[in-house]
């Protein structure tokens, strides 16, 4: 079984980043399944507190979800044209310590795909992650791309995704990253 573990940058209850990781559940190849993690309870970053307390328990929770996992799939808003803080901050976090990098992160697939109510889907944002992915030594899967725009007429009022086409695009870019991937065992 191949486990797709899928982050969302979002805190949002509404978020469309969100609500486009629970339709990619939902179209998950046969043999692979995504779980959904959010950043909820991760702190800002603080160099002191980490000092002080150690790693934050929301934040080892996630790593181990991560090391768990056969590939991430990280669902990114867009903030003004880049990477929103919230995720960022995520991220950051979860680099700590930098000793525990190569385990959470090297060579770990990672995809990347984005909602957005405006034109371009986050193209920007998705672009702007690629220094942070080479940095952490993942291994970017670059065999799709996925920029969901437009996302209010996407997703309905619950946060399903009721655009058929997109949903045709999710499942065949998840087919691929989940291809690209060896299965856990
Ligand atoms: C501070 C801020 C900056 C934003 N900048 C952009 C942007 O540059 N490009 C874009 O497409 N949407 C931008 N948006 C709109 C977001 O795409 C929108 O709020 C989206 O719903 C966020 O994702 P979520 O639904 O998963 O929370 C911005 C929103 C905020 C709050």
């Amino acid at each position: 079984m191949t486990t797709i573990l899928g982050l969302s940058g979002s805190l949002r209850s509404g978020s469309y980043n969100t609500a486009l990781l629970r339709a990619a559940a939902g179209v998950m190849p046969a043999g692979a399944t995504l779980e959904i993690a959010t950043l909820h309870g991760i702190p800002l970053y603080d160099g002191d507190a980490e000092a002080r307390d150690g790693i934050p328990p929301a934040v080892q929770e996630l790593k181990e979800r991560i090391v768990a996992c056969d590939g991430l799939l990280l669902a990114t808003p867009e903030y003004n044209n880049g990477i929103p803080g919230v995720l960022k901050n995520g991220i950051d976090w979860l680099s700590r310590p930098a000793s525990d990098i190569a385990r959470v992160f090297g060579n770990r697939p990672v995809a990347v795909i984005g909602a957005s109510p405006g034109g371009f889907g986050t193209i920007l944002a998705q672009n702007a992650w690629l220094p942070v992915l080479r940095t952490l030594g993942t291994q970017p899967w670059f065999g799709g791309r996925l920029m969901v725009s437009r996302a209010g007429q996407v997703f309905n009022d619950a946060g399903e995704m009721v655009d058929e086409k997109m949903k045709a695009q999710l499942r065949q870019f998840l087919q691929g990253f989940c291809a690209s991937l060896r299965p856990g065992p």
